[in-house]
């Protein structure tokens, strides 16, 4: 049949969906490399998608094709081959949860997300701290004798969750630990060592520039881990081990819940680390799972501050750009700020590390340029003040978050007082997701789907 013969001479990745004008009651499907989901309801309508969580509420059961796996729906029978072999089909149960697919009042999936942070940052520790120490189960056979180093590969939002676990390994585990962007990551022909644990972080798995540096990282005989939200997604499937971070799905193309969860399990394995490698006392595991056990309740939105973003929101339409600055585990933070603020308002913002504004962007301050200062009182306060000031200096229009107040700012949030500088991290987190969300709406945007961008990017 010319289909299979076509499919046969193709290289390279691809997931086809073709109808043809000779059979019009026939779709013939095909993938390699990139992912492509079948779907079945209970009236046994077919449907196709590039992860599970779109199939929610339409499928009760799904198969991930296999690469080279191809065939053809007619009447809604599936004929499934591979290499001209009949396969048969493996069909898995698609969670019933239709709930999931439901906005429950809420005006987007991104604002639901961000109100289920604090429930599912709880499922990401829940059974992984027993009697004071760190479990991960699924860890339980990666020798960390083996390991002096480790790499982490990944992607947007998942990226700032790998920057910020950067400090942490280093600064409690004690161990090396170098990131990059998976797409540049793939062409520098990088040195790999045996010895260093190489892992990916994705929400999706499906990423396709972070799969591809995964596959490299494994064939070069690197012990690889995922980081990840999907079970039997392709990241899942190829990485010798994985945590899921167990953020349920997420909906909204803006990543906030997913990103929450990515960092608690990343902090998590810092730990799990640390205490293999002893290089934190008892005491410091101890008030670091104290602060960790504290998160969920960091992360419940209060409505008070909630409206009031809202309201401050208007004022922040316009301008010739944000900044976003922060310094230590608060940089990576206000990358992500800025991500979340571009994707979903098209306003064009940056994340900066405060220190390096004198640098260079400082050029930049007048009233119309808009910096969003996170200013944690538990982390390098002095330090960030100074910055700040410079920034004011120059008549930059400042919105600061800190649970200090600070006279020079135009706007203020004030954030509670927190003995670890993580429970200031996830506020900040929570506010930084906040604003976004208020300005996209103002903006009148579809916060859930933004131009321009997919939830799982497939294609390098
Ligand atoms: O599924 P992944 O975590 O691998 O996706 C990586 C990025 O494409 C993703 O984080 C993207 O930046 C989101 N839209 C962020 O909100």
């Amino acid at each position: 049949m010319a289909f299979e013969k076509t499919i046969a001479s193709l290289q390279g990745a691809y997931a086809i969906l073709l109808i043809s004008k000779k059979e019009p009651d026939v779709i013939f499907f095909a993938k390699n490399a990139v992912p492509l989901i079948l779907g079945k309801s209970h009236e046994n309508e077919v449907y196709f998608s590039s992860s599970d969580a779109p199939l929610i509420g339409w499928a009760k059961e799904v198969i991930y094709l296999e690469d080279g796996q191809y065939g053809w729906v007619k009447n809604q029978s599936i004929t499934l081959l591979k290499e001209f072999e009949p396969q048969s089909l493996h069909f898995k149960t698609l969670t019933k949860d239709k709930i999931l697919a439901q906005k429950d009042g809420f005006r987007f999936f991104m604002e639901k997300e961000i109100y289920e942070q604090s429930l599912v940052a709880g499922e990401a520790i829940m059974g992984r701290i027993k009697d004071h120490t760190i479990v991960l189960d699924e860890l339980n056979t990666l020798c960390f004798d083996d390991i002096d180093a480790i790499k982490i590969c990944a992607c947007g939002t998942s990226y700032h969750a790998a920057l910020s676990a950067s400090y942490m390994f280093e600064r409690l585990a004690k161990i090396r630990c170098n990131v990059e962007i998976a797409s540049e990551f793939r062409y520098k022909q990088p040195l790999l060592d045996k010895r260093t644990l190489f892992i990916v972080i994705s929400q999706s798995g499906e990423t396709a520039d972070t799969l591809e540096a995964l596959k490299m990282a494994k064939s070069s005989g690197m012990t690889t881990l995922a980081i990840c939200n999907v079970d039997n997604s392709s990241i899942v499937r190829t990485a010798d081990f994985t945590l899921l971070t167990r953020a349920g799905i997420e909906k909204g193309v803006a990543s906030t819940k997913a990103f929450a969860t990515q960092v608690i399990t990343l902090w998590l394995l810092t730990l799990f680390v640390a205490q293999h490698k002893k290089s934190i006392t008892p005491e410091i595991l101890s008030s670091e799972i104290e602060a960790l056990l504290h998160i969920p309740l960091v992360l419940k939105v209060d409505e008070a501050i909630h409206e009031k973003l809202h309201r401050l929101s208007k004022r922040y339409l316009h301008g010739h750009g944000f900044f976003f600055i922060g310094r230590d585990i608060f940089f990576p933070l206000a990358l992500e700020g800025a991500l979340k603020l571009k994707e979903i308002s098209y306003l064009h913002a940056e994340g900066y590390p405060a220190g390096e504004m004198k640098h260079g962007p400082i050029a930049l301050a007048d009233s119309e340029l808009f910096t969003i200062a996170l200013m944690p009182k538990t982390l390098l306060y002095d330090k960030m003040k100074s910055n700040v000031e410079e920034l004011s200096a120059r008549d930059s229009t400042l919105l600061v978050i800190s649970p200090e107040p600070f006279e020079l700012a135009d706007d203020f949030i004030k954030t509670k007082q927190h003995k670890h500088p993580m429970g200031e991290f996830f506020e900040m987190m929570l506010i930084t997701q906040l604003l976004a969300l208020e300005i996209s709406i103002r903006l009148g945007n579809d916060v859930d789907m933004p131009r321009n961008l997919a939830k799982s990017v497939t294609v390098e």
